[in-house]
């Protein structure tokens, strides 16, 4: 008799699972670090490699400096205001009236506040949690650029991510930045699986910093992405992802690194899920 056979049946069962609502937030450790850089290319790298049919939406919670839809040379005509200001009883209507179709496909939506940064001064930054898990069930992966002011509301975000993606450059200032971003983490009780570094702008001559970047986070999974800033420029020019605009290029590579293992941890969270519920 193959012991095995009932269990081989269920992980399968269960690898055919259907990836929904699953939430991955974006944190950089400082300013400028390449965090909404990075939302926006994991966001059109997930949208390549998710199957027909599936939705990604990368929603920017900047009120103040959302810059997602700056990158995508998006206008957004309804935005995330409409949502904050319904949060309570947000209809399925209302929440797919305020997706703007961005990249090339067919399959990528952003939900962004006015670009003139007026969503600041204007709306409760305490709804985005109430609005945002109802606007995660309705995608399959949603990513949020999220703010990085600590307060309650970040905290009420955090909570509901599923992932986290820590940013974080080889500069000084940057490390101790992200080593009090997992001291909060771990205040939090945060899983260490919950968390993922990724080291920005890798590859200049500050190696010394580079290897010390490295040596700093060994609890953690750390992906390495590379200096493009021609490639960057370029793409956010035309208003296209990177990884949209060239496939090829290393950015885009290191990108897909972290696109593939968070897929890889969203499956696994579900598989384990299931099979609780079995
Ligand atoms: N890997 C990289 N190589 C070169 N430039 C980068 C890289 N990542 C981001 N940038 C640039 O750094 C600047 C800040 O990026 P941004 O994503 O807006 O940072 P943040 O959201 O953390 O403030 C942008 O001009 C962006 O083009
Ligand atoms: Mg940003």
């Amino acid at each position: 008799m193959n012991l095995l056979a009932p269990l081989n049946y269920k992980k399968n069962k269960a690898e055919e699972t259907k990836i929904e609502g699953a939430l991955v937030g974006i944190l950089g450790s400082k300013g400028g670090t390449g965090a909404t850089t990075l939302a926006v290319n994991l966001a059109a790298d997930f949208s390549r490699s998710i199957s027909r049919g599936s939705q990604v939406c990368l929603v920017d919670a900047n009120l103040q400096q959302p810059d997602a839809a700056l990158y995508l040379n998006s206008r957004p005509e309804n935005t995330l205001c409409e949502l904050l200001s319904r949060s309570a009883n947000l209809e399925v209507q209302t929440i797919e009236a305020c997706k703007i179709p961005v990249g090339s496909g067919q399959n990528l939506r952003l939900i962004s506040p006015p670009v003139d940064g007026s969503a600041a001064t204007h709306q409760d930054k305490d709804e985005l949690s109430t609005c945002l898990p109802q606007v995660a069930k309705t995608s399959s992966i949603t990513i949020v650029d999220l703010p990085r002011r600590l307060e309650k509301s970040l905290v009420m975000l955090l909570d509901q991510c599923q992932f986290v993606v820590l940013v974080v450059e080889p500069n000084v200032a940057s490390i101790a930045a992200a080593k009090r971003w997992l001291e909060v983490f771990n205040d939090l009780e945060y899983s260490d699986t919950k968390i993922i570094l990724a080291a920005n702008r890798l590859g200049s001559k500050a190696k010394l910093l580079e290897t010390q970047l490295s040596n700093s986070f060994e609890r953690h999974s750390i992906f390495k992405i590379p200096n493009a800033f021609k490639a960057i420029e370029t793409s956010q020019i035309e208003g296209i992802a990177l990884a949209d605009f060239n496939p090829k290029d290393p950015y885009t590579k290191a990108i897909n690194a972290i696109s593939l293992e968070l897929l890889r941890r969203i499956k696994q969270s579900a598989r384990t899920i299931d099979l609780e519920e079995e």
